[in-house]
C-alpha cells in the first residue's frame, strides 16, 4: 500500500494569519500544504495567485501542492513554478486540446505534474494522459468552494483507478476520518481535507485521525 498524505487545503485557514495558520498545521504534521486556485471563469470563485503561492512559500519548507481551478494555465505554468510550487495539478475540463501539452510542460520545469477529474468526469476522458501524470486528483465535490459534502459516487472512480494507476491518487474535497477512510479503502493515497483541519479545535488530533484513515 502507498503512503498516506495528508494535505490540508488552505481555503478553510484564517488568510489574515496565514504565517500562523500554516505554522500549526506544519507543526501538526501535515505533508502537503494544498492551495486552491481559482479563476471565476472555470469556477465560480476567485481566489489567490502566484504572489500568494510565493508568500506561502516563503513561510514553509512543506511541499505546495497547486490544485489549478483554472482556464488559461498555460499562461500561468511558469509563473507558479517561479513562486515556489512544487506540483501543479491541472484539470482535463479545463485544457481541452492541449493537456498533454501543459502535462509535459510541467514536468520540463522540473515539477510534479497532477491531473484533476470533476466528480461528473469519467475516467475515460482522461485516460490517454495518465502516463504523463505523477498524482490524478478525483473531485470527490464540486470545485468552487470549500465546506461542501463528499459525494460517495467518486468511490467507484478510486477504484476502478487504482486497478491500473500506480501513481499517487488525491481526493479532494469533504474529507474527514469516515470519508477518508472510504476512499483510501479504494485506493486514495492523498487526502485534502480544509475544512475538517482548519475548523477543528485541535489540527493536530485532526490529522491524527486523518492518518488512521489506512
Ligand atoms: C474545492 C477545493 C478543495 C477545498 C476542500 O474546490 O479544491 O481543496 O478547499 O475543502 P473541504 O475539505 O472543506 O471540502
Ligand atoms: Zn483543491
Amino acid at each position: 500500500m502507498k503512503q498516506l498524505k495528508i494535505a490540508p487545503s488552505l481555503l478553510a485557514a484564517d488568510f489574515s494569519r496565514l504565517a500562523s495558520e500554516i505554522e500549526k498545521v506544519e507543526k501538526a504534521g501535515a505533508d502537503l500544504l494544498h492551495v486552491d486556485v481559482m479563476d471565476g471563469h472555470f469556477v465560480p470563485n476567485l481566489t489567490i495567485g502566484p504572489i500568494i503561492v510565493k508568500a506561502i512559500r516563503a513561510l514553509s519548507t512543506l511541499p505546495l501542492d497547486v490544485h489549478l481551478m483554472m482556464m488559461d494555465a498555460e499562461k500561468y505554468l511558469e509563473n507558479f513554478a517561479k513562486a515556489g510550487s512544487n506540483m501543479l495539478t491541472i484539470h482535463v475540463e479545463a485544457t481541452k486540446g492541449k493537456t498533454a501539452t501543459l502535462l509535459s510542460r510541467i514536468k520540463e520545469m522540473g515539477l510534479r505534474a497532477g491531473l484533476a477529474l470533476n466528480p461528473g468526469t469519467p475516467l475515460s476522458a482522461a485516460k490517454e494522459f495518465f502516463s504523463k501524470t505523477d498524482m490524478i486528483l478525483l473531485m470527490t465535490v464540486h470545485p468552487g468552494f470549500g465546506g461542501q459534502k463528499f459525494i460517495p459516487d467518486v468511490l467507484q472512480k478510486v477504484e476502478e483507478l487504482r486497478k491500473t494507476y500506480a501513481g499517487d491518487i488525491e481526493v479532494d474535497g469533504g474529507i474527514d476520518p469516515q470519508t477518508g477512510k472510504l476512499a483510501v479503502a479504494k485506493g486514495a493515497n492523498v487526502l485534502v481535507a480544509g475544512t475538517y483541519i482548519f475548523r477543528s479545535e485541535d489540527p493536530k488530533e485532526a490529522i491524527q485521525a486523518l492518518r488512521q484513515c489506512q
